[in-house]
């Protein structure tokens, strides 16, 4: 090994001025340059490809002689023309080093590309190195940064609104209450009113010949004719009914909201998941059977896991039937021909069982996607939607079970729920 004392001596060997040692630098150079894990390649002024690393040729399948004297672009990119962003062209400009982040699929996914001034040995520019970096790893891990950022902030904006939700149905609770009695009481009463005007009538009708001289029984026999009572002794006990309806619903969304508030103390259970699975497909069956039907490829070999029955079914409840209502969306509610299809399967992982859902229904926007867990965010008419179920399904899997929910979909071609519940008996938390 020549001592650096002894390289600064042996300038000879390494002077770009002396055509032999050049020719055997070039070599050299080559040969760690073909060594390289990175993708690299020499154009001349012109784009056209002077030499390519064999790690390269290899990935594009192709051999030094096909590519010299190519085109980059063409033979690169697969392109026709310069690209609007050339790093070669900025290169040209300003005779400095360029770098891009880019996606290319013939280039083995995202690369980092830098592009490097090619001096002669004047200085002059005669054209520029092509380095490639694969950094698929690294876009990835920043995904799943990301995606974790994502579902902690999720997470931390459902406790939050989970505590203001639960201060709400406290507050509305009582005056629920005292609107149900109130109810309850103008029903009674209507009853009794209703039995008193009847009366009232018989005896008008009754005596309507023998008084029709007598003026003060005749004003009360008009009146009780202008009421009209036919009308509103039907419509009376219906507003009744309606407004029951009513209560109904809002008690039930507050015991929605409740139940997000409390930090999992319902009783856990070693539970079959795909028990759980069979029976809500089959209690849910009116809610999906005019529009789709349901697959599933339940894995028989999976763990049980240790959970609360009633909120795991839930949450497939709450899939399905959004799942239902996609497929209702996209082909109406008593579709012609072909049905939709809602597809259900586990897998025993490792350390957690993944449930999927997918559905072949209307797929959700991307703009909207960041939204649907968000509590009370719909887009379903009144009635139909409240908003609530992915909000409570994720509060179930993740704050309750310390699992993961995420979505997948493509608009207009379907939906996936994908759910993990951790199983692994070390890392199960009451
Ligand atoms: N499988 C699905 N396909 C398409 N959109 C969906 C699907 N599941 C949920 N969504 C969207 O997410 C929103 C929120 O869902 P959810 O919380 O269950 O509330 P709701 O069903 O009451 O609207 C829905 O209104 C809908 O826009
Ligand atoms: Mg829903």
């Amino acid at each position: 090994m020549p001592t650096k004392s002894q390289l600064n001596n042996t300038s000879d060997v390494f002077s770009l001025d002396n055509e032999a040692s050049f020719l055997n630098t070039e070599n050299e150079w080559k040969r760690i340059v073909d060594e390289l894990p990175d993708l690299i390649f020499v154009i001349n002024l012109k784009h056209e490809i002077v030499y390519m690393n064999k790690t390269m040729l290899s990935l594009l399948q192709l051999d030094l002689s096909d590519v010299i004297g190519e085109m980059c672009f063409v033979c690169v990119h697969g392109s026709q023309c310069l690209l609007e962003n050339c790093l070669h062209e900025k290169m040209l400009n300003d005779h400095r080093t360029h770098m891009l982040e880019l996606y290319d699929e013939r280039l083995g996914g995202n690369v980092e590309m830098r592009v490097v001034p090619y001096f002669n040995t004047s200085g002059k520019i005669i054209g520029s190195f092509h380095i490639a970096r694969n950094v698929n790893n690294r876009i990835e891990s920043q995904k799943e940064k990301e995606n974790l950022q994502l579902q902690l902030l999720r997470a931390q904006k459902l406790e939050s609104v989970g505590q203001l939700a639960s201060g709400i149905a406290h507050e509305i609770n009582t005056p629920i209450q005292f609107i149900n009695s109130n109810i309850s009481f103008i029903q009674e009463s209507f009853d009794e009113v209703n039995e008193y005007i009847k009366v009232t009538k018989d005896f008008l009708d009754k005596f309507s010949e023998k008084f029709n001289k007598n003026d003060e029984f005749s004003s009360l026999a008009e009146k009780i004719e202008d009421f009209d009572w036919e009308y509103l002794e039907e419509e009376i006990p219906r507003s009744i009914e309606q407004s029951r309806e009513g209560l109904h619903r809002v008690s039930s969304i507050v015991q929605a909201m409740k139940a997000f508030s409390h930090p999992g103390g319902e009783s856990k259970v070693e539970s079959d998941i795909n028990r759980i699975i069979l029976t809500t497909v089959t209690i849910s069956r009116n809610e999906w059977k005019y529009v789709s039907v349901v697959e599933t490829s339940l894995d028989e070999n999976i763990y049980p896991v240790w959970c609360n029955v009633d909120s795991v079914s839930q949450v497939i409840l709450n899939i399905v039937i959004n799942a239902a209502h996609a497929i209702e969306s996209k082909l109406g509610r008593n579709p012609v021909g072909q049905k939709g299809n809602i597809e259900i399967s586990t897998t025993q992982k490792e350390g957690f069982v993944e449930i999927r859902i997918s559905d072949t229904g209307t797929g959700i926007p991307d703009k909207i996607k960041n939204r649907i867990f968000d509590p009370f965010f719909t887009t379903k008419d009144v009635g139909k939607g409240t908003g609530q179920g992915l909000a409570i399904s994720h509060d179930i899997i993740c704050a309750k079970h310390h699992g993961r929910i995420e979505v997948k979909s493509e608009e207009g071609v379907g939906t996936t729920f994908i759910i993990e519940l951790p199983n692994d008996p070390k890392e199960q938390i009451n």
